[in-house]
């Protein structure tokens, strides 16, 4: 009996058959799961060594964690046959944004700079869930990526009906500390290419009254945050930019929603330069599921998470210099 068998890396262990029961149990798995999910959205696969006698445990491809069925269920299908497209498809939260909507049977158009990761995750996702999916390499950085980026689309004829705004980094440390190239890309990537891309894509969801837009905000957009004050105004931007447009896009029947996550697993903290703004994490799957819900159900932004939705709703009853001075204290380099 084999269970999953395809493709799989990662380090090999043995167990026992009541082991793996108990293992499935405990990790939430899917087995029943239609399109071929299991092979995303399983964290490890199981299947008899050549012997019979032993069950060979491996890790998933994608370490980032899994969805459970219910979470997943819940939005399968919204935007079956359409067309998305993400950019930061290559890690953390874009990955997951693309496993989830390609296991709905969307169709998608990923970017990010690295090709490899993009070109191994279309194999994949094409593979099990039998979706089309596009693979368009783009630095963000350069002002020209968003018309490379339609064009592409045009040429292929492919209508967009999600976009989702994802791409985005940081970079911690004192502001005169930080290379100057590297704020100025930040903004260009979390701010100039958000509305680049929207401009361009928005006009056609209005003409065919249909369309929808997701933009990577964070709990960053609810104050300042010293250390990486860019980062953050650029997630102001972000957030306020979302709720302003979708307001203005609801009479054509379009929803723009900002997404804020907290701190997520993903590469966000180790480009960033500190390994973790916060000790409390979600997974990306988590994050990129309540960001679809919440896009599908026509809300203006989202925070994932209660402690984190708390958080940047208490925080407004405190003066704001007050709340800035936390923040600095938070991040000063040396404190953990
Ligand atoms: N993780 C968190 O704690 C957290 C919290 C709040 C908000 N967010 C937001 O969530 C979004 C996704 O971040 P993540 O956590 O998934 O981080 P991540 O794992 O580092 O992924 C970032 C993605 O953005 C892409 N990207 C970065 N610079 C780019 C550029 N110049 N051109 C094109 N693509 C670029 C990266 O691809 P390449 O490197 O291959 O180009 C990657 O696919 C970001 O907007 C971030 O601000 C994250």
């Amino acid at each position: 009996m084999v269970l999953q068998l395809s493709g799989r890396v990662g380090t090999e262990h043995h167990l026992s058959l009541p082991r793996i029961l108990a293992q499935l149990l405990q990790e939430r798995i899917d087995l029943a799961g239609g399109c071929g999910h299991g092979d995303l959205t399983l964290p490890v696969v199981y299947q008899v060594a050549p012997t019979g006698s032993a069950w060979t445990r491996q890790k998933n491809i994608f370490p980032e964690g899994i969805l459970s069925h219910q979470e997943k269920s819940s939005l399968s299908g919204k935007w079956f046959g359409k067309w998305a497209l993400i950019t930061g498809a290559s890690a953390g939260i874009g990955v997951a944004f693309a496993k989830e909507l390609a296991s709905g049977g969307t169709k998608l158009v990923l970017t990010a700079r690295r090709k490899d990761r993009l070109e191994e995750l279309a194999r994949r996702l094409t593979a099990t869930c039998k979706v089309s999916v596009e693979v368009f390499p783009a630095d963000l950085a350069d002002p020209s990526a968003p018309e490379k980026i339609f064009a592409f689309t045009k040429e292929k004829g492919i209508e967009i009906d999600l976009l989702i705004n994802n791409a985005g980094f940081g970079q911690y440390g004192e502001f005169t500390a930080v290379e100057k190239q590297r704020l100025l890309d930040m903004v260009q990537v979390n701010c100039h290419a958000v509305v680049h891309l929207t401009r361009l894509y928005l006009p056609e969801m209005v003409a065919r009254r249909r369309g929808d837009v997701l933009i990577l905000a964070s709990t960053a957009s609810f104050q300042a945050v010293p250390y990486i004050s860019t980062y953050a105004a650029t997630k102001v931007f972000d957030l306020l930019f979302a709720e302003g447009l979708a307001e203005e896009m609801k009479p054509y029947g379009i929803r723009v929603c900002a997404l804020c996550p907290g701190s997520t697993e993903s590469e966000f903290h180790a480009v960033s330069g500190k390994e973790k703004f916060q000790r409390r994490v979600e997974t990306a799957e988590k994050v990129a599921h309540t960001g679809l819900k919440a896009l599908a159900a026509g809300k203006s932004y989202v925070i994932s998470g209660l402690g984190n939705y708390l958080g940047a709703h208490g925080e407004r009853l405190v003066p704001r210099r007050f709340v800035t001075r936390i923040a600095g204290k938070m991040f000063k380099p040396g404190n953990k």
